[in-house]
């Protein structure tokens, strides 16, 4: 198989999101100095998804690592849209909260939009009420969602310079792939990227991979992206994680990526792991939303 040039960069999503932890840490210190309370996170959890716990549970013990408050809502999987919107209701109201996140996917009886949409923008630290996303859109401050913002961070503190690239995002989610083509495109830094969005209605989606510098798989398909996909030298971002059953964990599954790695990673200038790539990044950036939303300027 053809190299580009020497062992590909791994980004390192851990020790990066520990860099990020570690200045959160500093200014949470001069904040209790001040004598202020901690920030504050909630998370509301509907039912018993496991990857879902998960999740939460890493962004509860990422906020205790860094000093911030935090807790769980949890609600039984039965629990009325009424019931629900109470709670939002609620912790718009609360004080002492100021950020909160409600763990997605709902059960199917639920309206995700309708708690969206309800979600008071100043403590939506996931960033996808429409405010937040009308604001990213035009440059304004705002929370931008923790999973795109993890990535550029990524890049910029691996000190990969992305301005002029052809970049290639595969999945335009709300919450991924939209708002990271929208995030590369913008003139900032990092940024000034010329941006492919590609989905499932694209038609030679091989061609556009292979034309990109950088690329970003977001799609949610295990092993979606094979070497034959990927330019020699390219910078490969593996957002995807799916659970696939493996009987020698222990949990009996294991997390796989959008990305072929073993088969990718040679061909790459830098390429992101699974697991260990953009997940702690993306709980990284809620850390810094939720510092912002305690601290506003
Ligand atoms: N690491 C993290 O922190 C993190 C955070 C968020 C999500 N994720 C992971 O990232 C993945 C994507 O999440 P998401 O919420 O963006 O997923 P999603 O809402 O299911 O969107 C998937 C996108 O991929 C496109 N797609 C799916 N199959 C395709 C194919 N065969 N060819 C071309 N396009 C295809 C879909 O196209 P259409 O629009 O045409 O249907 C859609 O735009 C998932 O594995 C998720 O678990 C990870």
């Amino acid at each position: 198989m053809p190299t580009s040039h020497g062992a590909p960069l791994i980004l390192d999503g851990q020790a990066t999101a520990e860099q990020i932890r570690e200045e959160l840490r500093e200014l949470n210190r001069l904040r209790l100095q001040s004598g202020q309370r901690p920030p504050h996170l909630t998370a509301v959890l509907v039912g018993n998804d496991g990857g879902s716990e998960t999740y939460v549970a890493h962004k509860i013990k990422a906020c205790a690592s860094v000093g911030f408050g935090s807790e769980i809502v949890r609600l039984d999987s039965s629990v009325t849209q009424k019931e629900l919107m109470e709670v939002v209701h609620r912790l718009n109201q609360d004080p002492g909260i100021d950020g909160y996140i409600v763990q997605l996917p709902l059960p199917s009886h639920l309206d995700a939009t309708e708690v969206n949409l309800a979600i008071l923008p100043t403590k939506d630290v996931d960033g996808f009420h429409p405010v937040n996303l009308g604001r990213m859109a035009l440059g304004l401050p705002c929370y931008k969602p923790a999973t795109p913002s993890g990535i550029l961070e990524l890049i910029h503190r691996n000190h990969i310079d992305i301005r002029g690239m052809h970049a290639v995002v595969l999945g335009r989610s709300p919450i991924v792939g939209s708002p990271l083509a929208q995030m590369l495109s913008r003139n900032t830094t990092p940024g000034n990227c010329t941006v492919t969005l590609c989905h499932s209605r694209t038609v030679d989606l091989k061609e556009h991979c292979r034309r990109a510098d950088l690329l970003v798989a977001a799609l949610g398909q295990p092993g979606f992206v094979t070497a034959d996909m990927v330019r020699p030298g390219a910078v490969v971002i593996d957002v995807g994680t799916t659970r696939v059953e493996d009987p020698s964990k222990r949990s009996g599954y294991a997390l796989r990526g959008d990305v072929c790695f073993e088969e990718v990673a040679p061909l790459c200038r830098a390429i992101t792991p699974v697991p260990g790539g953009v997940g702690p990044m993306t709980i990284a950036s809620l850390l810094q939303n939720t510092w912002q939303a305690a601290n506003p300027t």
